[in-house]
């Protein structure tokens, strides 16, 4: 399958060998409101390698976007330690990362494809080229009739497919994706999931997964780490060691997944679901 991302999107990765592409230690991270304190995240140990997908799942609240704004550098841990290829300062952790919020932060005044065309001029790409560039994501995306319109024209599940198309379009080593296809109806998400998974084959990037969904991590993932409820640590870590390439159908349905599966939710109730 083409994936239709043209090169150079991303850099390879040189990461020094024995560099951790993402790491996780102690984390703890408070937030004050006038209600008291609120312990997002405590005691937090993660790490992924060079060109890994970890998938992040855990209950709803229990701090798994917290972890990806740490990461994404938009913000400090208030104990521990957070590094992006070995670097801890927040500056290389923003300019390293891609990272997509849950919440779709298009630009209103901006069509779809000069909002995700954005991610290219930030590189430096002239607007003409960066649209030229962009519009064959669109066509295989299903957006391409929408290409023009703004956002607020656009159905929430559109909105999110433009902003995942924008995160890869940074072309930056470490994916961060905050529930990416949480608004796509199932046959949509279906097709996204195995468009993502073939562009890392072609592409390899460091991707940290937040997601919800268990089978949605164990398919895109090489590990799913489970995480308790708030404060957010982590109770089980799962490698997933299906095969790569993944066929939809005989992946969900080979039993190892069915095994998975099973382990990562025991985990999540015994977390406390
Ligand atoms: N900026 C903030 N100010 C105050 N509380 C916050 C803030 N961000 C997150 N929280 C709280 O931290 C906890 C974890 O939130 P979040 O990371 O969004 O969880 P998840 O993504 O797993 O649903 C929640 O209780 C949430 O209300
Ligand atoms: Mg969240």
């Amino acid at each position: 399958m083409r994936t239709g991302l043209e090169a150079p999107a991303a850099p390879p990765h040189q990461l020094e060998e024995g560099t951790e592409a993402v790491t996780l230690r102690g984390v703890a991270r408070r937030f004050r409101s006038r209600r008291g304190d609120v312990l997002a995240l405590q005691g937090l140990d993660l790490t992924a390698e060079d060109g890994e997908v970890l998938a992040v799942v855990g209950p709803s609240g229990c701090g798994k976007s917290t972890l990806l704004e740490l990461l994404a550098g938009l913000g400090d841990p208030d104990e521990g330690t957070v590094a992006v290829a070995g670097e801890r300062s927040r500056e290389a952790r923003l300019t390293t990362c891609a990272y997509m919020p849950q919440r779709d932060l298009l630009l209103p005044w901006r069509s779809a494809l000069a909002n995700a065309a954005l991610a290219l001029e930030a590189q430096g790409v002239g607007r003409a080229e960066a649209r030229r560039r962009a519009l064959p994501l669109f066509e295989r995306f299903g957006l391409a009739e929408f290409a023009r319109a703004l956002p607020a024209e656009l159905s929430g599940g559109m909105r999110q497919r433009v902003a995942f198309l924008r995160t890869l379009l940074a072309g930056r080593p470490t994916l961060l994706l905050d529930e990416p296809f949480g608004a796509l109806d199932s046959i949509t998400r279906a097709a996204m999931q195995e468009w993502l998974a073939e562009a890392l084959r072609a592409e390899p990037r460091t991707v940290v997964l937040v997601t919800h969904d268990v089978r949605e991590a164990l398919y895109l993932g090489d590990r799913v780490a489970v995480l308790s409820p708030r404060p957010g640590r982590v109770v089980a870590e799962l490698s997933v060691d299906l095969e790569r390439p993944r066929p939809r159908r005989e992946t969900v349905t080979d039993p190892a997944f069915a095994a998975l599966e099973e382990r990562a939710l025991e985990a999540l109730e015994e977390g406390g679901l």
